[in-house]
């Protein structure tokens, strides 16, 4: 009875269902098997058995080409049968973590899809605490080799044997995986990207390394940080000394936000928004040292020294976070997340996490940064995925709008229904004009920035916003793409269809470059690769396929909610992409008088010949460029920073170029002066006029 009342309900259950749904048929069919139909259990051979039913079934249904995936689930830790009391104590200390929703709902996800293997386990497992309880080795692990009953204790003594295995990794054994993932010879002292090894070589190699070594998680950026096949033995080794130095100390968890955020409040004696550069919300230069003292007292034992330039470096305590996340990460020897929690140490470039958007104005329009009321703001426009990254010298004191597209927040498909750049600048036209009126102080001036893609989306709304009698006082283009009537262009070369696999690979091309500009080379030279490679996929399988790549590369967190926010990126690229593409009906429209304009370049730019098309300049070599020429006495400065267009473009946006904020505020701090100037003139001509008396006491 004891068989029949755990094997019953689920392995009669599964088939009476499997028969009924094979004459109405099923859009997807994912069961819910266990962890026990994999590894067994202590007094679980009939919850196994019944598992292992649905994993049958699963099989069958695949055979047969019907939908089937059987999900060998672990124990969840909030909701279900392992939650809370005795059960869950006893798996943890038998080595599984426990699986939180976001983890199990994006495992669900990908049993959803028809890539999904017919059965497959999701379990979170402390490797150096496993134990089956069984005093032989289940075949499963035997097969993988992966030493599952190394206890705790077990796991202490063994490190020499760990030291041993890291310190056998030799620079030249470094040199030959380097070598055969290459195809080439490679020197010990030169950079492996420079040697032709590309980004999805560098993630083998790390992984290569991370199970030769056995030193546990690699960072992902691994080969960024350690170019050369001798730094990486470095780096590599220095784990090791790490474990031997101090054995008290040794380190057993990731610092991260948590411990940071800590630190900040207990100097500065109150809550710290993540993304608010530190100077912002008070912390002065004595601080930033204390600050810096005090992370650097939580390292002890890490083998890490924190630079003095600490919050100069990275100002915000998400990017810190994030920063000491991942590099603590490569040391801590308890690390229950797995890869997928790996962060990037480029945080600066680390994507916008998804976040509340329960203030955004028509789900597009939200304030990231509140200034001081009466000063102009900005309003930043979206990118070509929908988003916005920006970090505006703190010299600018006035409020920072991000303007993002209303499918990004709210995943309606009606909201892409746009079917021109014009109409889309229209709409953000009305919403930014509906917002500066209903400030209390509704007078005052603004600025659109943009890059890329934005920036002309920019000039478009500031077109759009002067109709509605509202211009802007400047707009601010990095790196503008031209949008161009393309079928008149002499170059015109039929565009390929817009995909998502397209988008995809626009988007990952465009984080990898971002990430590092020694990527440039291969980013180009990829780009066509990676959209290959997601053409190849069903389209639901792209948001996940994407988050994955991103994650690998340490720069997103893999978790449903990033998952969900790729896939709304990607559709929105694929619009955005489609309505970049349709020929304007006109010349890009000229802009009001009051408009001034920013240009920023990357230098060289090869693009002179498009943009004359896009505005309908001609072209002479001996004038100032198409840009300047169209935008005239309206235009404030062009300025060039060096080099590739997503790389110049991220870090303008992340306020990394010095030259470029200079120029912003300058830009700006004219643009209020030559207001006020006017100003002055009209009350001067009308004070000296016949109104004047009759006006008196109005003005
Ligand atoms: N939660 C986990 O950690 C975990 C791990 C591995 C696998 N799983 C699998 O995931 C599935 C859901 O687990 P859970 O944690 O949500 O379980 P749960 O909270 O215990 O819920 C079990 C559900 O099954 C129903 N049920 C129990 N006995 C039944 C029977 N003889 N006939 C018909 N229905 C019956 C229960 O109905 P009543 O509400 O009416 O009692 C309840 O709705 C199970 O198949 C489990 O084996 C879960």
């Amino acid at each position: 009875s004891a068989l029949r009342r755990v094997y019953a309900p689920k392995a009669h259950g599964i088939w009476n269902l499997h028969m009924i749904a094979v004459k109405s048929g099923l859009g997807a069919c994912v069961l819910f098997s266990s962890i026990a139909a994999l590894l067994g259990g202590g007094g679980q051979a009939n919850y196994a058995a019944a598992n292992c039913c649905l994993d049958a079934v699963s099989a069958s249904r695949r055979q047969h080409a019907l939908p089937g995936t059987s999900v060998q689930w672990g124990p969840w830790a909030d909701v279900g049968m392992a939650a809370g009391g005795d059960v869950n104590a006893r798996l943890q200390a038998g080595g599984f973590s426990l699986i939180t929703l976001v983890e199990g709902m994006s495992a669900l996800e990908v049993a959803m899809t028809h890539l999904a293997h017919p059965s497959f386990a999701v379990a979170k497992v402390q490797w150096s605490r496993f134990s089956t309880n069984s005093s032989e080795t289940p075949a499963f692990f035997q097969e993988l080799d992966l030493r599952p009953r190394e206890s705790k204790s077990a796991a202490a003594t063994s490190t020499p044997a760990r030291a041993v295995a890291t310190s056998a990794l030799t620079t030249d054994r470094v040199v030959e995986i380097a070598q055969h993932l290459i195809g080439n010879s490679v020197d010990a002292d030169v950079p492996l990207l420079e040697a032709g090894l590309d980004s999805l070589g560098a993630v083998e190699l790390k992984n290569s390394l991370q199970s030769y070594s056995g030193t546990g998680v690699l960072p992902s950026s691994l080969v960024y940080d350690h170019p050369t096949p001798r730094l990486l033995t470095d780096f590599i080794s220095l784990s090791v000394v790490v474990d031997k130095v101090d054995p008290m100390t040794q380190p057993s968890e990731i610092i991260g936000l948590d411990h940071v955020t800590g630190v900040a409040r207990s100097l500065l004696g109150s809550t710290v928004d993540p993304d608010v550069p530190l100077a912002d919300a008070g912390l002065d230069s004595l601080g930033a040292v204390e600050f810096r003292n005090q992370l650097q007292g939580l390292l002890r034992g890490y083998g890490l020294s924190l630079p003095n330039t600490l919050v100069l470096e990275m100002p915000t305590l998400r990017q810190l976070g994030q920063h000491l996340a991942h590099t603590t990460a490569a040391f801590a020897t308890d690390v229950v997340e797995p890869d997928v929690q790996a962060t990037s140490a480029k945080d600066l470039y680390t994507d916008v996490s998804v976040r509340d958007w329960s203030d955004a104005k028509h789900g597009c329009l939200s304030c990231q940064r509140r200034g001081k009321p009466g000063l102009p703001v900005i309003v930043a426009v979206s990118s070509i995925e929908g988003t916005v990254v920006l970090t505006v010298p703190s010299e600018f004191q006035g409020d920072v709008y991000r303007l993002e597209h209303e499918h990004i927040s709210t995943g309606s498909k009606a909201a892409l229904s746009e079917t021109s750049l014009q109409m889309l600048a229209a709409k953000y036209a009305r919403i930014i004009v509906e917002e500066l009126q209903g400030r209390s102080d509704s007078d005052i001036s603004f600025y659109l920035l943009g890059a890329s893609f934005g920036s002309f989306l920019a000039h478009l709304i500031a077109a759009e916003a002067e109709k509605l009698g509202r211009a802007p006082a400047g707009i601010v283009l990095i790196e503008p793409l031209p949008v161009l009537p393309l079928s008149q262009h002499p170059n015109f070369v039929s565009p390929r269809p817009v995909t998502g696999g397209l988008a995809c690979a626009s988007i990952e091309s465009a984080r990898r470059t971002s990430l590092d500009p020694r990527y440039d080379d291969t980013m180009e030279t990829s780009i066509g690769d990676l959209e290959q490679l997601y053409n190849s996929q069903p389209d639901d399988y792209l948001p996940f396929l994407l988050t994955q790549r991103l994650s690998d590369l340490g720069m997103k967190q893999f978790n449903l909610e990033a998952i969900m926010e790729n896939g709304r990126r990607i559709a929105v690229c694929e619009h955005h992409t489609t309505l970049w593409r349709e020929p304007l009906e006109h010349h890009m429209p000229a802009l009001a008088d009051v408009t001034r304009v920013l240009v920023v370049f990357a230098s060289p730019s090869a693009r002179e010949a498009f943009f004359s098309f896009s505005f309908g300049v001609t072209g002479d070599a001996n004038l100032p460029s198409a840009v300047s020429r169209f935008y005239g006495t309206a235009m404030a400065a062009e300025v060039h920073v060096d080099g590739s267009h997503s790389d110049v473009a991220y870090r303008c946006l992340t306020n990394r170029v010095l030259e470029f904020a200079e120029s912003l505020l300058k830009f700006v701090a004219e643009q209020e002066v030559r207001h006020a100037d006017t100003l002055q003139l009209q009350i001067h001509q009308w004070s000296s006029s016949k109104a004047w008396s009759a006006n008196a006491q109005r003005c």
